[in-house]
């Protein structure tokens, strides 16, 4: 039985479904038993070159979504609007849709899914986290009875890469930040990347998944990798650690605590070992035990595949004429206020290089609640740098023990405080 396939948007990812879906026609069909019919693909520049037959391309995007013989619709455009009115067009119709759209996940996901519910229809997003790595489904389906504790990600390729070169060539951030754009791994204005933004719209989908939570994007508290300085990748080293911007969401005894935030993680954790412009998923769970999920975070191939399998798997919905129960939950949940969230600190300061400075230091953290768990000094003439590696405390407590700290004549500068991830 056909299921007649509209695509909007034709770029990276859109470019190579359309393309996939006219080669593999055949492969498709005898592997998953549906057959995908390519009806068209919407753009807004006709005039440029695409990875499909010109006569596939319309500027007309309603008339993607109204086409009668298109039963399934796939959001490939990016952004906030049009898309999430076109979504809404097409639910609304019946018809099942597939998006890699985190931004649109996160922003009104609760509103999209609310609309495919009540139409009985899917509303797939495999691609919307960690690009080509099959983790949306494992997650809401291998995994939904599952208790998860935790959920680590390296979810942006662009800072992975970024915070790997400058740990493995000793490079500032700008001079890599400056290559990554040369070489399309980071966008003219990398803003949403290196602050944390895209990140924290993952982290926002990953906690629905794992914890049936939402707190949406904006909710998601964040610290980009902008302030990252090689002597702490090299410190951080010294002490057994990498630096990684991680995406965290954790169901603690204060509630479900979601961030984004760069973390020293240490070296024998798996995440440690994932490098480049490559994603990972670390989970945890109590029964379950731990799963690494890892691969390619993003590219027009991997991504377009994960769609492809999410057009499948709606396509089969379809056919079977079943109501489907969303595969993700936005409960409005108990979030953890984030001063009491627990965390862990590495600190570095620069100090006077004097006697009875570390005691009234480590003074400031007791008065605060916070203990210390290691304490590295080295001086250089009148100066020295003091690192430190705190035990678990608020992080209410963490930051009044930080600006404390500040406030103090013997410490010339809170170099970098940057939180560690437990193994
Ligand atoms: N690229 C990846 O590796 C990757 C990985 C994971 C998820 N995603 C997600 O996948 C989605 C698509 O990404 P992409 O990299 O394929 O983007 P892209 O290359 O920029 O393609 C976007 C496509 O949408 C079309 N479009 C955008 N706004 C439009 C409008 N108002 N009217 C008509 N057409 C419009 C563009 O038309 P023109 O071609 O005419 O400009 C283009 O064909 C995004 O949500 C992205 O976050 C991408």
């Amino acid at each position: 039985m056909r299921v007649g396939v509209g695509i909007l948007g034709g770029g990276t990812v859109g470019g190579t479904l359309a393309r996939k879906l006219l080669d593999d026609h055949e492969v498709i069909a005898s592997k998953s038993g549906v057959e995908l019919a390519l009806v068209k693909v919407a753009v807004r520049d006709m005039a440029k070159p695409r990875a499909f037959p010109a006569e596939y391309a319309t500027d007309d995007l309603e008339s993607v979504v109204d086409d009668p013989s298109v039963k399934l619709v796939v959001e490939l455009m990016g952004g906030l609007e049009p898309a999430r009115s076109l979504v809404l067009r097409a639910l609304a119709q019946g018809k099942a849709v597939v998006t890699a759209n985190k931004e649109l996940v996160a922003a009104d996901g609760p509103e999209l899914f609310q609309e495919a519910a009540s139409h009985g229809v899917s509303l797939l997003f495999e691609a919307a986290v960690g690009g080509g790595i099959p983790l949306i489904r494992p997650l809401s389906e291998s995994l939904a009875g599952e208790r998860l504790t935790r959920v680590l990600g390296i979810v942006n390729g662009t800072t992975n890469f970024i915070l790997s070169a400058m740990d493995s060539e000793g490079r500032d951030y700008a001079d890599v930040l400056e290559e990554a754009q040369r070489l399309g791994y980071a966008e003219a204005d990398p803003t949403a990347d290196v602050g944390g933004g895209d990140a924290a719209a993952k982290a926002a989908i990953l906690a629905a998944l794992a914890f049936g939570v939402w707190v949406g994007g904006d909710g998601v508290y964040r610290e980009g990798i902008t302030e990252i300085q090689t002597d702490d990748i090299e410190f951080g080293r010294r002490l057994g650690y990498c630096i990684k911007l991680l995406a965290v969401g954790e169901d603690t005894p204060a509630g479900v605590a979601v961030r984004v935030h760069p973390a020293m993680v240490p070296l024998d954790h798996p995440l440690a070992s994932v490098r480049g412009a490559h994603n990972a998923v670390f989970v945890e769970g109590p029964a379950v035990g731990d799963l690494l999920f890892m691969g390619p975070g993003a590219g027009g191939d991997p991504t377009a595949t994960a769609v492809l399998g999410d057009v499948i798997d709606a396509a089969r919905e379809l056919l079977a004429g079943t109501q489907v129960v969303p595969r993700i939950q936005f409960g409005a949940g108990r979030l953890a206020e984030f001063e009491q969230v627990l965390s862990q600190f590495y600190i570095r300061l620069e100090v006077a290089d004097a006697p009875g400075v570390l005691a009234q230091i480590a003074g400031v953290f007791g008065d605060h609640g916070v203990s210390i768990r290691s304490v590295w000094q080295e001086g250089r003439g009148g100066a020295a740098t003091l690192l430190l590696v705190t035990h678990e405390a608020t992080e209410g407590d963490q930051q009044a023990a930080l600006d404390a700290i500040r406030s103090l004549d013997t410490v010339r500068q809170v170099a970098a405080a940057i939180r560690v991830i437990g193994s």
